[in-house]
């Protein structure tokens, strides 16, 4: 497919404003955002007052590297509603994604949020090719995960027909998609692979499906991804990212014309990178952890929120906005799974609560075919190693994959072994994750 480059007058003033004029409205934002937040999160107060900074410092864009960091554990001190901005009244809706130990983090949305995000996802559309009328078949996930709802308000919004298909259903999907013939999908880009052998399977040729572009995020994916999915769907494939912290999806978004990087919608979303270790914020070019500030978030404004996610800030190319590269990992243990965030310690609270098991456990990530698979090996509490007859084992492992797959919602494998079948590290931490994918080309 030929990518279409937008119309005059079809953009959104600001996706084309010059810098000056970009960082001005940031700069007005910035400020009212960071004067919200400490008016009316005692939290976020305390913290500012700690480092011995207040909203009025902040004269430019560069003062904000004065103000503290938030992270994942500030989120999990204050559940679930501890860092809101506004009365509980005014929320229009939650979401939640997971934390750093069993409890989820919760984000609130006021009626302006999600009118905002609705905007920004409709702009995303809009930059992957889409255009009102077109019928855009939403495969994330609904539910308290943000990415089924988010796309979905941004495609009404945007003018098109939305298709609230949700995850799951291979067959079902393919066979709606061949029944209402959508010109856009939006899934995680390893689902997508999945659909796409159902049609091989049927065999269904890339050209007599009706899809015409894919909106994929949710999980880091590469060009060789990429390459593999316009092929086999016959698409164009088109990065959107995003966080439940941040908003959900649509905090960045590639353009069809350039397919560079997903553009940060930075009228909302003001990005930093830093380095990990220091906090020190580093140039444009440089790869650290992304950073993000809300500008207009009323509910559940961020202040320098550290995403733990590694990349780096490009210059502008199809809009005036700054893109960021691919993401190439993570600062901390999160995995993805499926389009499931993960942290080991979620597994480790699971397998500790049968007294049976040892603290000690290994997970192990592989790739079979298209999908991430999760093998969580755990080893029995030494005075019963050896003594338990296989079908007890066999009732060990059943029951913790139905608590994982309940309370954390991944399917994985178990594996009982005996007392000390799991390696000891002699030095430093123990190795609980073994990542068996390729690396991303
Ligand atoms: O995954 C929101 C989303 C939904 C984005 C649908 C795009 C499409 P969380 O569940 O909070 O929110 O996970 C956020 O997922 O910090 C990244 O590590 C990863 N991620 C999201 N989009 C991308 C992407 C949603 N395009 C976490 N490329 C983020 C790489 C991504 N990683």
């Amino acid at each position: 497919m030929t990518a279409k480059k937008p119309l005059p007058g079809e953009l959104d003033a600001i996706e084309t404003a010059s810098r000056d004029e970009i960082s001005a409205l940031q700069l007005t934002r910035l400020k009212w955002s960071v004067r919200h937040s400490y008016d009316n999160v005692a939290p976020y107060r305390q913290k500012c007052q700690e480092k011995g900074v207040h909203p009025d410092d902040l004269k430019t864009l560069e003062d904000l590297d004065k103000f503290p960091f938030m992270t994942k554990l500030d989120l999990r001190d204050n559940y679930p509603f501890g860092l809101f901005a506004v009365p509980r009244s005014q929320l229009a809706r939650l979401h939640a994604s997971s934390g750093t130990t069993g409890k989820s983090v919760v984000v609130g949305y006021t009626k302006n949020d999600i009118d905002n995000w609705a905007d920004v996802v409709a702009r995303s559309i809009r930059a992957a090719g889409g255009r009102a009328g077109d019928m855009v078949h939403v495969a994330y996930g609904y539910g308290m995960f943000t990415g089924g709802l988010g796309a979905h308000y941004g495609a009404e919004r945007l003018g098109c027909t939305a298709v609230p298909m949700s995850g799951g259903q291979t067959e079902k999907q393919v066979q709606q998609i061949l029944d209402f013939q959508p010109e856009i999908i939006m899934v995680t880009p390893s689902y997508s692979l999945v659909i796409a052998e159902e049609f091989e399977r049927l065999g269904i040729k890339p050209e007599d499906i009706s899809l015409k572009i894919g909106i994929f995020g949710a999980e880091p994916w590469g060009e060789g991804m990429r390459g593999e999915i316009e092929k086999k769907l016959g698409i164009d494939a088109i990065d959107i990212y995003g966080l439940t912290e941040v908003m959900g999806p649509g905090v960045a978004c590639e353009c069809i014309e350039s397919k560079d990087g997903p553009v940060i919608w930075e009228d909302h979303f003001l990005p930093e990178i830093i380095d990990p270790e220091t906090g020190e914020v580093l140039p444009d070019g440089k790869e650290g952890e992304l950073v993000f500030t809300s500008l207009t978030k009323e509910a559940f404004p961020v202040i320098r929120y550290r995403t733990r996610d590694l990349t780096r800030l490009l210059p502008p190319t199809s809009r005036s906005f700054r893109r960021i590269g691919k993401i190439t990992g993570r600062s901390d243990d999160m995995l993805i799974i499926r389009g499931v965030n993960l942290f080991p310690t979620q597994i480790e609270e699971q397998i500790l609560r049968d007294p049976r098991l040892s603290g000690n456990y290994q997970v192990v990530v592989t790739r079979e075919g298209h999908l991430d698979n999760l093998e969580v090996r755990c080893e029995l509490q030494r005075e019963l190693s050896g003594k338990l007859a296989p079908v007890e084992l066999q009732v060990i492992s059943t029951s913790l994959q139905q608590r994982i797959k309940t309370i954390i919602g991944v399917s994985v494998n178990i594996t009982v072994m005996q007392f000390d079948g799991i390696p000891r590290t002699q030095v430093g931490k123990a190795r609980r994750v073994l990542d068996e994918r390729k690396k991303l080309n």
